[in-house]
């Protein structure tokens, strides 16, 4: 009875969305998705986001300078950087790699390293999370990743980068969107909103159960706490964030 009202309402926001799912058949839409739609969403989405995010964010960030190298260094590689929504919470002189798939953020991301001078920005890659090559292993105090691991391909393959570019001690910190409890109607609807979410959201999973794939990988230490941010009438509340050390 479940499955079916899932398909039902699957099938009618299919219908409602029917004009992109077209586009999307005809080719046109995951280009335009990524050159214009997305970062002009994230811009606009994330000044209102930001609100919600800012004291958990802050209090996430907070003990960065303790992952300092011993040379007083703070090497950073943010994966999936967007439009920089980070940048402000970074202590004054870290060193900064901003990586992204989609290197049309271009505008934002400028945006935001005006704002925020008090970073050193050492360079732009683009790179998915799963395959940073360009980075040498072990060369990394922290890396960030914000709302990404619910796009990347392979939440696995990315940990697992993430685990080699950081040096031994260094931290990854995090804070992501993830599956609802399976047994509540929260859960019920992100699996309503799964197929057109992710075609509208350029890839964006709604049930990831992100916080398996944390534990199960390598780090030494896991700092993880299950948090909602108030996102009315969005399928994006439930939430981790913290910080896991190799
Ligand atoms: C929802 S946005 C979040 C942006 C930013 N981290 C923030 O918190 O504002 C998701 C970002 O992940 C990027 N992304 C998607 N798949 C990726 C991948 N496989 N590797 C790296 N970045 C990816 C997207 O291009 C986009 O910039």
């Amino acid at each position: 009875m479940t499955e079916a009202s899932i398909l039902f309402l699957r099938a009618c926001l299919a219908v409602l969305a029917s004009p992109i799912y077209l586009l999307s058949f005809l080719g046109i839409w995951e280009p335009f998705c990524k050159k214009v739609f997305f970062p002009f969403f994230l811009e606009k989405f994330f000044a209102i986001h930001e609100k919600k995010t800012n004291k958990p964010k802050q209090e996430l960030f907070r003990n960065l300078p303790d992952f300092k190298s011993p040379s007083g260094e703070l090497k950073l590689l943010e994966i999936g950087t967007g439009c920089g929504a980070n940048f402000q919470f970074y202590p004054p002189g870290c060193k900064v790699t901003c990586t992204d798939i989609n290197p049309d953020f271009q505008q934002g991301l400028s945006k935001s390293m005006d704002k925020n001078k008090h970073v050193h920005y050492e360079r732009f890659l683009v790179a998915p999370g799963e395959d940073l090559h360009q980075v040498p292993s072990g060369s990394v105090d922290a890396v960030v990743g914000t709302w990404v691991l619910c796009s990347v391909h392979s939440v696995n393959g990315t940990l697992k980068e993430v685990l080699r570019v950081l040096r031994p001690g260094g931290a990854f910190y995090f804070l992501e969107h993830v599956a609802a409890d399976r047994s509540s109607w929260k859960h019920f609807w992100q699996q309503v909103w799964y197929p057109t979410w992710k075609l509208v959201f350029n890839g964006c999973c709604l049930t990831r159960e992100i916080w398996n794939n944390l534990e199960q990988a390598n780090f030494s230490e896991l700092n993880l706490r299950h948090i909602t941010i108030a996102l009315p009438w969005m399928p994006v509340q439930p939430h981790i964030i913290g910080y896991a050390v190799k």
